[in-house]
């Protein structure tokens, strides 16, 4: 077992963040190691998750009382009935402030996991263990949980960090393309907001990446972790420094609210559209130079990301687009607060733009 540990200090949680090769196989050690302590358990799984790493994970804690509860991941199910049925088994079992949930699954499993943690009994142990690319580089750390509602996304939830988070490679071979290509967006936007060299790692390593070569993988993952450990630690419930890690997601969550978070286009694949846009609209502002532009824009088509807009929106979305935008929980005003990039590894926050400016800028995206 190759492990590298990442320490997150935040004021209401210190906790560990463990990145490496099978590890699933050895969670009753880890916990040991990090004085994690427990009667019983309940795993809340990802039912797309191989039985071969439930087992070895069921194996690994065979000294606990466990129970199992099976969960169908997508963004319809990221509801408040998933989170209750949670609850009432947690309630069944008699569970106790000193018991644990574990979740093993990708962001959507974490969040309703971790969200149904921070409720039971006003918060019992939360375990991650993120079987995504984007859950291990993105959504396990930093303590964000919740649901969506008819609303928007995430738009009910809480901060509550977690206990440990155990980050498996060995998850990411099961995982479609697709999904790894959406956790490659974080691991990007993390690079934009606050490191060059990354990026230049990135853009040299991007292919090796996302073929899952080690010791590639393991850096990307570390220094993406890494990248938002520091911000989470300056600013954990988001009052300022931490809306640098929104970049691109104002226009992500219009775009995939837009299309009713459909498999047509995932929360990781409307990220990669969103800083896009983001980045776009950075340039047309002259807030960012054209060599930096152009030098994203030119990774993001080598890395073969998604990056065409307009093969999911027509002109007749821009307005669905828009109210969505409007409603964005960042904003403060009427106006539709940008977070957007002046260089890279260089963000500005709180932008403030009206709705006609943003409309006028998605009409020419759309129509170019
Ligand atoms: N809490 C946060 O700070 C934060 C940050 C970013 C994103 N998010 C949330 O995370 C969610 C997206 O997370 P995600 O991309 O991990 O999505 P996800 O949880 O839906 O997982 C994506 C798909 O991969 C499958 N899957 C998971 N692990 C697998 C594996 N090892 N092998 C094969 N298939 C596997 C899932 O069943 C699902 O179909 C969104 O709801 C987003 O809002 C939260």
């Amino acid at each position: 077992m190759k492990l590298t540990k990442l320490k997150i200090n935040t004021k209401t949680q210190k906790y560990s963040i463990i990145i490496g090769s099978n590890l699933v196989a050895n969670v009753s050690k880890i916990l040991k190691e990090n004085s994690i302590n427990f009667k019983q358990c309940l795993l809340i799984i990802d039912k797309n998750i191989s039985k071969q790493f439930i087992s070895k994970i069921k194996k690994s804690l065979h000294t606990k009382k466990i129970y199992v509860h099976f969960f169908k991941a997508n963004e319809i199910n990221k509801n408040f009935g998933s989170v209750n049925k949670i609850l009432d088994t947690l309630l069944d079992k008699n569970f106790s402030r000193e018991d644990c949930v574990i979740s093993i699954g990708g962001g959507i499993t974490g969040d309703i996991s971790g969200f149904a943690a921070s409720l039971f009994k006003r918060g019992l142990k939360f375990i991650n263990i993120p079987t995504t690319l984007l859950s291990q580089v993105d959504s396990s750390i930093g303590g964000k949980t919740g649901v969506n509602s008819k609303y928007g996304k995430n738009l009910i939830g809480s901060f509550y960090q977690p206990n440990l988070v155990i980050s498996d490679v060995k998850f990411l071979k099961t995982l479609p393309k697709r999904e790894l290509i959406c956790g490659y967006g974080e691991i990007l936007k993390h690079s934009l907001i606050a490191n060059k060299s990354f990026y230049n790692f990135l853009d040299k390593n991007s292919d090796k990446i996302l073929k899952l070569s080690s010791p590639f993988i393991e850096k990307a993952i570390y220094e993406s972790c890494k990248i938002k450990k520091n911000v989470v630690e300056k600013d954990e419930n988001e009052k300022g420094l931490r809306k640098i890690l929104n970049f691109g997601h104002t226009f992500a969550h219009a775009y995939e609210a837009s299309l009713g978070y459909s498999k047509k286009l995932n929360h990781g694949e409307a990220v990669i559209l969103g800083m896009q846009s983001a980045l776009n609209f950075s340039l047309k502002n002259n807030l960012i130079q054209k060599k930096d532009c152009d030098s994203i824009l030119m990774h993001i088509s080598k890395a073969n990301l998604p990056s065409k807009i307009k093969k999911f929106f027509k002109i007749k979305d821009l307005k669905k687009i828009l109210s969505f935008m409007t409603k964005d929980k960042k904003n403060n005003s009427h106006k539709i607060n940008l977070v957007l990039l002046k260089k890279i590894g260089h963000p500005i926050i709180n932008r403030e733009y009206e709705k006609n400016n943003l409309s006028e800028f998605l009409k020419s995206e759309l129509r170019n």
